[in-house]
C-alpha cells in the first residue's frame, strides 16, 4: 500500500554553508500541489520535455521512448501523478508518490522494495533550466518514470530497493558499493539495441549536453557492463562521467545482479577502488575514451 500524504508541500533542497553544500534529507510525502503549478512551472516542463524528446530521438532505447508515450506524458503540462499511476499501476503495479526533495537512503530503499517511486514534487526555476544540482521533477518523472512501465526493469527496481535495506544493513561500504551500481546503471546507462547505442540512465536523459555527450563524444569510455567492476567504480558528480557502462539487455541486468551480494561486499571490502576514467585489462571495451576534458581530481 502506498504511504499516507502527511505534510504540506515544502521545497527542500541543499543548504550552502561554508563548508560547501550539504544535502537536505527530508522524509515527508506530499499529496502533490498541482492546482498550485504556475504558468511558469508548466512552462518550464514544456520547454524542457520538447527539448529534450528532441535530442532522444533515436538516442534513447525504445522501451524509454514508447513508455513515455505509453503513459500520457505530454509537453502539455506537468502531468499528475494520479494520471500518471493509473497506467503504472496497470502496467507493473508501481505507484509514485510525491516528496519535498531527496530522502535518506534506508526511507528510498524502503519505497523502491514496495514498489513505490518518491518524485520530487516541485519543478526547477526558470534560471535553473539548464541546470540544478539536485533531483527535481523533470528529472524524477522525464527522467526515471518511464522505464517503470518495463516489467524486467520494475523487477530491477524493486530488487535494488530490496539490496539497498539489506545493504544498509551491513554498513557503509556495502552501501557504496549498491550506489555505484545505481549511479552506472539506473542513472548513467547505456543500453545496445538492434541500431546501435541508446540511453537508460535518467540523469543522462533528463539532460540535454550528457544526452549527446554519452553517446558521440570521443572523451568518455564506453565499457561493456561488469557488476562487480561497476562497483568498485568511482564516479563524477558535477561533470559529465567519464566512463558509461553498457548492458545488451534490461534482463542481462537483472540476472547479473539477482545473487546475493552478501560475500561480494565482503570481497569487494579488501579491493581498492578504482577511478573514474581508468580501463582495466579485462574490460569489453567498445570505446577508450580520450580523455578530453576531465578534470584530474573529484571523483567520489
Ligand atoms: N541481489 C542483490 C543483493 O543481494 C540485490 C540487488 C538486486 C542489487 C538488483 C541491485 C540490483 O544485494
Ligand atoms: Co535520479
Amino acid at each position: 500500500m502506498s504511504a499516507t500524504p502527511a505534510s504540506a508541500p515544502r521545497r527542500v533542497e541543499n543548504l550552502h554553508t561554508d563548508k560547501g553544500k550539504v544535502p537536505v534529507y527530508a522524509t515527508g510525502l506530499v499529496e502533490q500541489p498541482w492546482d498550485g503549478y504556475s504558468a511558469d512551472d508548466h512552462a518550464t516542463w514544456a520547454t524542457l520535455f520538447a527539448r529534450q524528446r528532441e535530442v532522444l530521438v533515436g538516442r534513447a532505447c525504445d522501451e524509454f521512448l514508447q513508455a513515455q508515450d505509453a503513459m500520457g506524458m505530454t509537453p502539455d503540462r506537468i502531468p499528475r501523478f494520479s494520471d500518471l499511476n493509473a497506467a503504472l499501476g496497470a502496467a507493473t503495479g508501481w505507484t509514485l508518490i510525491g516528496v519535498e526533495g531527496l530522502l535518506p537512503e534506508l526511507d528510498f530503499f524502503d519505497h523502491l522494495a514496495n514498489r513505490r517511486f518518491p518524485v520530487t514534487w516541485w519543478i526547477r526555476r526558470p534560471d535553473q533550466i539548464d541546470y540544478i544540482e539536485e533531483p527535481d521533477l523533470f528529472h524524477d518523472l522525464f527522467g526515471h518514470v518511464p522505464l517503470l512501465m518495463n516489467p524486467v526493469f520494475a523487477d530491477y527496481m524493486q530488487a535494488y530497493g530490496q539490496g539497498g535495506v539489506k545493504a544498509h544493513g551491513i554498513g557503509p561500504e556495502a552501501l557504496q558499493n549498491l550506489t555505484r551500481l545505481y549511479w552506472y546503471t539506473v542513472e548513467f546507462g547505456l543500453i545496445r539495441q538492434h541500431d546501435g547505442l541508446r540511453i537508460y540512465g535518467a540523469g543522462i536523459v533528463s539532460s540535454a549536453g550528457e544526452s549527446v555527450h554519452a553517446l558521440e563524444s570521443a572523451a568518455p569510455n564506453r565499457i561493456g557492463f561488469d557488476g562487480e567492476r561497476i562497483m568498485r567504480t568511482r564516479y563524477r558528480i558535477d561533470t559529465y562521467q567519464k566512463t558509461y557502462f553498457v548492458i545488451d539487455s534490461f534482463q542481462q541486468l537483472m540476472d547479473a545482479t539477482a545473487p546475493d551480494f552478501t560475500p561480494l561486499y565482503a570481497r569487494l571490502a579488501s579491493q581498492p577502488s578504482i577511478p573514474a576514467g581508468d580501463v582495466l585489462a579485462g574490460d569489453t571495451v567498445s570505446q577508450r575514451g580520450s580523455g578530453e576534458g576531465w578534470a584530474n581530481d573529484g571523483d567520489v
